[in-house]
């Protein structure tokens, strides 16, 4: 019915302590495109959160005490095996998610490439010497692993989301529990097989689904074992977790909402901008945190640049992600639609100019065409507020201090874009952006090397790259006395 080469790769079962565990109740998994039953998973609850943490203690010497070169081959074997089924962990995560096949198994490679990069890079954890404030005593820094990771990731990139998370955590030496995200916890059941398969010892990673969102969110924030806790997610949710934390005062990364801005200016290279545009808006159905929210065209590229943007998304074809030739699929569920459908017509009542698509779609009730509004204005519910849809309003300014004014008047700061051929501006508006990532001349910015992660409401905390281990690991200082004669 799937169509995988290796059924054993759909799991019905939470993944605990290097056990699939069956709990009382079932939740369905349906594939948005369709509408049909992919799956049926057991419905875990706080019961098994708390065994998950308590497995992920248990675990957590060992793992810890293991060299990094032994955590590293494990993980490499991780990553092989990823690898290997690309083909089927893809087709699954569009079976539940809906994203085109093609963007579904480059989201297993690009989840796939944090194991890797993280595996190598927790070779490289290097600690410090300081000159101590007088002769007998010397500084000594060193890093050690925070203790038990929990986790909560979303629906969007069921995958890489969990990748990005524990590839650092187990690189560091931390044990991991995950809550995905209840639509899509098939990837994630998939990505604990394959560890299993890898070897990677029972307790390391731990896999708990369950539609108990308040009660095991409260688990994984609050539980005393827990040292830190990071979630993936939306900025109001971000800071309920975040205050739940506080009561054990753990180490907190989040990784929240966006508004990126994504900037023409009049000496751009159009086609390449375009291109950009489409790419970074269109992208999992425009359901990103570093979705282009809005477009802003400098006045006297205007008319060419909104021509050409809307031959673009015409070409979009729309549909079940399984078929070929289709490359923007359904949104998650029939309710992003209306909440999009609101945001699109509340911004005509407003005095936007709906120029392409602004339906929801025949296809199918979690499909929305690709739409493009004009004459929008910043304040308008389109600009103001994450779409998380396949929207695009383009908004005209005159001069730089003013775009950056504009763009960086939004409580969020994810990522933003924008195209120019002018060096000194590179610098300037590159420099003059208040957000966390910023994509020069480029719409896709998204890698293992690099550091991911915003600044404002946006969260806190570098996902990715060589700062991306210390968000798992604590400084300790050792002070080396007596060493005089
Ligand atoms: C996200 O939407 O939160 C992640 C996007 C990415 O990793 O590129």
């Amino acid at each position: 019915m799937h169509g995988l080469d290796d059924h054993k790769l759909i799991k019905n079962f939470s993944y605990i302590n290097g056990s699939w565990h069956s709990s009382a109740s079932d939740l369905d998994v349906t594939n948005p495109a369709t509408g049909q039953l992919v799956a049926k998973v057991s419905n875990a609850g706080v019961e098994e959160t708390n065994l998950a943490i308590a497995g992920a203690k248990a675990a957590l010497k060992a793992w810890s005490s293991k060299s990094a070169n032994e955590r590293a081959a494990l993980m490499r074997k991780w990553f092989d095996l990823m690898m290997a089924n690309q083909d089927d962990l893809g087709r699954l995560l569009t079976l539940e998610q809906g994203k085109p096949l093609a963007e579904a198994k480059g989201e297993i490679g690009y989840g796939a490439a944090f194991i890797e990069w993280f595996a190598e890079e927790g070779k490289r954890v290097y600690g410090d010497v300081i000159p101590g404030p007088s002769g007998d005593k010397r500084i000594v820094v060193v890093k050690q692993p925070v203790g038990v990771v929990a986790s909560i990731t979303p629906w969007n990139f069921p995958n890489a989301m969990i990748a990005r998370k524990a590839a650092a955590a187990l690189a560091a030496g931390c044990t991991f529990v995950v809550r995905p995200a209840t639509q899509t916890p098939l990837s994630a059941l998939a990505m604990a097989e394959l560890a299993e398969r890898a070897g990677i010892p029972a307790g390391v990673f731990n896999v708990v689904v369950g539609n108990d969102a308040r009660g095991m969110g409260e688990v994984l924030t609050q539980h005393p074992d827990v040292a830190k806790f990071t979630f993936t997610g939306s900025t109001g949710v971000g800071k309920s977790l975040i205050s739940q934390c506080a009561s054990t005062v753990k180490k907190v990364s989040m990784e929240l909402g966006g508004n990126a801005p994504f900037i023409v200016f009049d000496d751009a290279d159009l086609d390449a901008a375009v291109a950009g545009a489409i790419a970074s808006k269109y992208r999992n159905a425009g359901q990103t945190c570093v979705c282009t929210n809005r477009i802003f065209v400098q006045r006297g590229v205007l008319e060419e640049f909104t021509t050409k943007y809307i031959a673009a998304v015409k070409e979009l074809q729309m549909g079940d992600g399984l078929i070929a030739g289709v490359n923007m699929g359904p949104m998650i569920s029939s309710k992003a639609v209306s909440d999009v459908e609101r945001l699109v017509r509340d911004s005509i009542d407003a005095g936007a100019t709906l120029a392409l698509g602004g339906q929801r779609d025949d296809a199918g009730e979690c499909f929305y065409q690709a739409t493009v509004l004009t004459h929008v204005t910043n304040d308008m519910p389109i600009a103001a507020n994450e779409i998380f849809g396949p929207v695009s309003p383009i908004i005209t300014f005159d001069t730089e201090e003013e775009v950056l004014a504009q763009a960086n008047d939004t409580e969020y700061g994810l990522a933003a874009y924008f195209y120019t051929r002018d060096i000194g501006r590179v610098w300037r508006v590159g420099e003059g952006l208040d957000f966390g990532m910023v994509g020069v001349n480029e719409g896709i910015i998204s890698n293992a090397a690099a550091p991911f992660g915003g600044v404002k409401q946006s969260g806190n905390g570098r996902e990715g790259s060589k700062y991306g281990l210390d968000d798992y690991m604590e400084i300790k200082y050792l002070c080396m006395g007596g060493l005089d004669k």
